[in-house]
């Protein structure tokens, strides 16, 4: 993509008809925090992308080089590894790495293989008081330093000093820790400031706890996994039972250098719809109600997105507190959805979902979609959820109601256009200029990242 990415102009840019996200906040009960009057619409071009990101293998072994190896990534919360000793398996793309808590309030990551031959030093996640590789025993001590050699007499050309584990960065935001392959990486902070400057002080994620986690693989590049969670615009063909209760295609759409979100109003009607569904329908499609089972009744003059937040209000009182009294409409009904570059994706507000994307090990077609719902508590932190692996033949209804059903309606779709993709005469794909441009900045990102490290590598 050639094009130099530009700020469009939010008054004169096409638009959906229909009310924009901004009118729909004017009418919010609360007052609505800044972070969700910010408007950064980006303009990266029509260009199409190329559909050898998607099929080739060369471009994927690119990608292993010089994305997973050179960026900063998500690996687990910071309450899977509560104890000194506890240590996290972290997998991407056919590589391994082990994180560690070494003490309190420290976390250390290591590439997860022995100094002596190789072997892999962890298969499973669990706790340790220190390393032993199952192969010959050599052993290392939490902070990496080498404890111990069986037969030490025949490796006296093994310095201790040298023979520490190599240590990756490792930094934390919102109870996540993520880690970066290159020791020679940009400060974190650098990073991660766009996504941490807009959540600061509001959405404090390190203050939740993982109620679920669940994950499935699918046929299909990571990279279309990603991205069907990434626009609604699918939502009229894909999803259409829930255009009863969401403003798809009022999304706003926001792109900032290394964050990006899409915010799809709830409790609004598509402006796809022929007609105006009552108020009645829309709750009933909101709460996904049988026939037969009664719909609430809605005060006279109330709004279905003011009804909808009450009643998130007083679900959340309890483990909340009182402030939630004072969140907005908005940050209860709406899909806040930010994505971290390259494939973390947590939910701003009080919807509290995140959302990774890996490749599969090393398959270029295929795919791990994870999802963990986090959720406020009260009194001790609960322990963590426990990651639940769905067989190919489970759905993710079975596993998380309501949202799964929409999920397996999106993995459906997703091994298809893996193969449309390999059998199509067309060269690139096409987006829409607006509605999908978080896909588009995904992929800006991706061929800035590439060219960057091919850049250096070259140098070298
Ligand atoms: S490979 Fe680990 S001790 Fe030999
Ligand atoms: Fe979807």
């Amino acid at each position: 993509m050639k094009t130099k990415p530009a700020l469009r102009d939010p008054k004169t840019m096409a638009r959906s008809p229909g009310i924009t996200y901004q009118q729909l906040l004017d009418e919010d009960t609360q007052t609505v925090p800044d972070v969700l009057r910010l408007e950064s619409p980006m303009d990266f071009g029509n260009e199409d992308i190329s559909i050898e990101r998607y099929t080739s293998r060369e471009w994927f072994d690119r990608e292993v080089e010089f994305l997973w190896q050179r960026v900063w990534q998500y690996t687990c919360r910071e309450e899977e590894i509560p104890e000194t000793g506890d240590y996290y398996k972290y997998d991407i793309a056919g590589q391994s790495f082990l994180v560690v808590r070494t003490g309190p309030g420290e976390i250390k990551a290591y590439p997860n293989a022995c100094l002596h031959r190789g072997r892999m030093l962890k298969e499973y996640d669990g706790r340790v008081s220190d390393f032993r590789c199952a192969f010959h025993g050599f052993c290392w001590s939490l902070d990496g330093k080498l404890k111990d050699v069986p037969a030490r007499w025949d490796f006296q050309h093994v310095e201790d000093e040298k023979w520490k584990l190599p240590e990756l960065p490792v930094a934390t935001w919102g109870g996540f820790i993520f880690i970066n392959p290159d020791q020679e990486c940009e400060p974190f902070e650098e990073f991660i400031e766009d996504i941490k400057s807009q959540f600061e002080g509001r959405w404090p994620l390190e203050k939740l706890h993982i109620a679920s986690h669940t994950a499935k693989t699918v046929d299909a590049n990571w990279k279309i996994a990603q991205e069907a969670f990434c626009e609604a615009y699918h939502v009229n063909a894909t999803h259409p039972q829930i255009l009863m209760s969401l403003g798809d295609t009022n999304s706003q759409v926001d792109v900032w250098r290394n964050c990006a979100r899409v915010i799809t109003p709830g409790g609004t009607f598509s402006p796809l719809l022929d007609e105006q569904p009552t108020k009645e329908q829309m709750i009933s499609y909101a709460m996904d109600l049988r026939e037969g089972e009664p719909i609430p009744e809605i005060p006279e003059g109330m709004t279905v997105r003011a009804f909808r937040a009450a009643g998130m209000r007083a679900a959340l009182r309890g483990p909340v507190g009182p402030s939630i009294d004072e969140c907005s409409d908005a940050e209860l009904v709406d899909s806040i959805d930010y994505t971290v570059f390259p494939n973390f994706h947590p939910w701003g507000a009080y919807n509290q979902i995140v959302y990774r994307f890996r490749p599969n090990g090393n398959d270029h077609r295929s795919a791990i979609m994870e999802c963990i719902m986090l959720a406020p508590f009260e009194g001790e932190r609960p322990p963590p959820a426990q990651i639940q692996w769905l067989a190919e033949d489970e759905s993710w209804s079975e596993a998380i109601g309501f949202l799964g059903k929409v999920f397996d309606q999106d993995f459906f779709n997703m091994p298809k256009v893996q193969q449309g993709l390999e059998s199509t005469y067309k060269s690139g794909v096409t987006l829409a200029s607006y509605q999908e441009s978080k896909v588009r900045w995904l992929h800006h990102r991706l061929g800035e990242f590439i060219e960057e490290g091919e850049k250096k590598a070259g140098a070298k």
